[in-house]
C-alpha cells in the first residue's frame, strides 16, 4: 500500500471516529431532554428551529420586552420560547401561584448576571447561601426600623425639589435615582452621602453595566465561560465592578458604626448585617458584594416607580388634583418638612402608587428555574425548564382587571383588593423569594413623590399620549422608552 493511500485510510478513519463522537454527543443531548422536548411541544409558541430555536426573532436585544409581548400575546395566557432551553412564559395569577410558593431556585440567566461580582449575594446566590442572608434582611426591613428612613427620604427629596427647572421639558429619572442613591448610602451603608464621592459614576456604570449583560445573554456564544472571559465586554463589566466594590469599600471604611456597635448603627443594612455576623458567615468580600448589589437595585427600582407615577400623574389631571387635595388636606399651606405621621395619612398617594406600578412594574419580568415537575393544568412544566412571569401582562390581564389599561388608583381601595386573587398583582413578586425591600420602596417613594408634589404641578408630559404609547426598555429593570419628560410649574405656597 502506497504512503499516500495508508494516509487518506488512516485520515478517513479519524474524521469517521470524530464523526461519531459528535453524533454520539448530539443524541445524548438530545436524549436527555427528550422530556423537555415532549412537555415542550405541548406549549403553544412560534416556530422553533433546531440549533438557534427562537433566538430569530429577536431583533434589537433593547427591544427584548417588547418582542416577547408581541409574541407572547398570541399565546396568552402560557407560551414558549425555545433559547438556550425551554422558556415558559405566562400571565396567569393561578400558574405564578403553583411555581412560586414551591420554587425558589433562579438558576442560571441569575448566574449570568450576578458573574463572578455579584455572585452569592442575596439576589443571584444558591439556595443554600441565600437563606442565611434572607434571614438577615427580613429582619432588618422590619416596620420599625424602615419607618426611621422617612426623615432620610424627605431630606433627599427636598435637596432635589430645590433645583428643579419649570415651565420646559425635564426628564426626572436621573434626579429620583441620584436621590435613591444618597438615601441608600445612609439607610444601606449608614454613610451620610456628602461623604462618598463617584455617586453619579455609579448610576453610568449600572446603565452600562445593564446594557453589555443584556448583549451576553442573547449572543449565544456567550454562554460559554471561555468566549465571554475573552471578550472584550468582560473587561469592561470587570472595571465596572471595581469601581462598585471600591465604592462599597468607601463606605464600609467610612462608617464608624461597622466598628462599634450604636443603637443607631444598628439601624443600617450594612451594619445590621455585620453584627448579626457571628459565626463569619459573611465573609468581608460578601459584604462588599452584598453592599454593590444593593445599591443600585434599591435606587433604580424606586426611581423607576416614582418618575412612572410622575408620568401618570401629568395625564390624568383628575387623579393628580386629588392628591393635591390629599396633600393641601394635611400640610395646609406650609411648607414644612412631612413627618411619618404625615406620609400614613396619604391614603390616596399610596393607592397611584401601587396603581402606577401595576400598569409599570419596574421589573415586568421575573423568572425561576424548575428543578422538578410541576402540572399546570393542561400541562406539565418539565424540570430544567425556566418559568418566565410576565409581572406586566398579569397586571394588565382583563381576568383579573376589568379596563386594564385605564388608570384607577381606587381598583386598592381595601375592599377592591380583597375580591382579587393576590396572585394578580406582584410587583415586588411573590412567596419567599418576593421582595424584601417593598416596605422600604414605597415609604422612599411616597416621601418622594409627597415632598416634589407639594412644591409642583405636573403641567405637561411630553412623549406620550396615553398609557398604550409608553412602551417598556428591558434591562432588567424596565424603563419608559423615551424615557420620563415632563413639565414641572411651580405651585403656590404662602
Ligand atoms: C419599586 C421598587 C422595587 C421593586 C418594584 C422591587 C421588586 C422586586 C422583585 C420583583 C423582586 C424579585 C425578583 C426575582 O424574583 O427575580 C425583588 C427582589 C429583591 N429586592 Fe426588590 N424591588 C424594589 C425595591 C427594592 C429595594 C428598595 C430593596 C432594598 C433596599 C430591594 C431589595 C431586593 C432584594 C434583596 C431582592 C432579592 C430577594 C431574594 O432573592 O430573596 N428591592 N425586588
Amino acid at each position: 500500500m502506497s504512503r499516500l493511500s495508508r494516509f487518506c485510510t488512516i485520515s478517513d478513519a479519524l474524521i469517521c471516529v470524530t464523526a461519531i463522537l459528535v453524533l454520539r454527543l448530539i443524541l445524548t443531548f438530545v436524549w436527555n431532554r427528550r422530556w423537555l422536548y415532549y412537555h415542550g411541544s405541548k406549549f403553544p409558541g412560534p416556530v422553533a428551529f433546531p440549533l438557534i430555536g427562537n433566538m430569530y426573532l429577536l431583533e434589537d436585544v433593547k427591544k427584548i420586552h417588547a418582542t416577547i409581548c408581541k409574541y407572547y400575546d398570541k399565546y396568552a395566557p402560557i407560551g414558549r420560547f425555545w433559547i438556550d432551553t425551554l422558556y415558559v412564559c405566562t400571565s396567569k395569577a393561578e400558574y405564578v401561584e403553583k411555581v412560586f410558593t414551591r420554587c425558589l431556585d433562579k438558576g442560571i440567566l441569575y448566574d449570568i448576571i450576578a458573574d463572578d461580582y455579584f455572585k452569592d449575594t442575596i439576589i443571584f446566590a444558591p439556595l443554600s447561601v441565600w437563606k442565611k442572608q434572607r434571614k438577615v434582611m427580613d429582619h432588618f426591613f422590619k416596620p420599625n426600623v424602615v419607618n426611621c428612613f422617612a426623615s432620610i427620604f424627605i431630606r433627599e427629596a427636598r435637596r432635589v425639589t430645590e433645583n428643579l427647572e419649570v415651565g420646559k421639558p425635564v426628564d426626572l429619572f436621573l434626579n429620583m435615582w441620584n436621590l435613591g442613591t444618597n438615601a441608600a448610602c445612609e439607610t444601606i451603608g449608614g454613610v451620610h452621602p456628602k461623604l462618598l464621592t463617584g455617586k453619579k459614576q455609579s448610576v453610568r456604570d449600572v446603565l452600562r453595566f445593564e446594557e453589555i449583560v443584556l448583549k451576553r445573554f442573547f449572543n449565544p456564544l456567550y454562554f460559554f465561560k471561555y468566549f465571554w472571559d475573552r471578550s472584550s465586554y468582560k473587561n469592561e463589566i470587570r472595571e465596572i465592578c471595581q469601581r462598585a466594590h471600591q465604592f462599597a469599600e468607601k463606605m464600609v471604611d467610612e462608617n464608624e458604626s461597622l466598628k462599634k456597635i450604636t443603637q443607631d448603627g444598628e439601624k443600617r443594612l450594612l451594619s445590621h448585617l455585620i453584627h448579626s455576623n457571628h459565626e463569619n458567615q459573611f465573609s468581608y468580600e460578601l459584604l462588599l458584594r452584598i453592599a454593590s448589589t444593593l445599591l443600585p437595585i434599591s435606587s433604580e427600582t424606586t426611581a423607576v416607580g416614582a418618575s412612572s407615577v410622575l408620568l401618570m400623574l401629568g395625564m390624568h389631571p383628575e387623579v393628580q388634583e386629588k392628591v393635591s387635595e390629599e396633600l393641601q388636606s394635611v400640610f395646609g399651606h406650609s411648607d414644612r418638612d412631612a413627618t411619618l405621621e404625615d406620609l400614613s395619612q396619604l391614603d390616596y398617594l399610596d393607592r397611584v402608587i401601587k396603581e402606577s406600578l401595576r400598569l409599570f412594574p419596574p421589573l415586568p419580568l421575573i423568572g425561576r428555574e424548575i428543578n422538578r415537575n410541576f402540572a399546570l393544568d393542561p400541562y406539565v412544566l418539565p424540570a430544567g425548564c425556566r418559568f418566565v412571569v410576565l409581572v406586566q401582562h398579569i397586571h394588565r390581564n382583563p381576568e383579573y382587571w376589568s379596563e386594564p389599561l385605564k388608570f384607577d388608583p381606587d381598583r386598592f381601595l381595601p375592599e377592591e383588593t380583597a375580591k382579587r386573587n393576590r396572585f394578580a398583582y406582584i410587583p415586588f413578586s411573590i412567596g419567599s423569594r418576593n421582595c424584601p425591600g417593598s416596605r422600604y420602596a414605597m415609604l422612599s417613594m411616597k416621601a418622594t413623590l409627597a415632598t416634589v408634589l407639594r412644591r409642583y404641578k405636573i403641567a405637561k408630559v411630553m412623549d406620550y399620549r396615553s398609557v398604550e404609547e409608553i412602551e417598556l426598555t428591558f434591562s432588567f429593570v424596565g424603563k419608559a422608552s423615551k424615557g420620563y419628560r415632563v413639565v414641572l410649574e411651580k405651585k403656590c405656597q404662602s
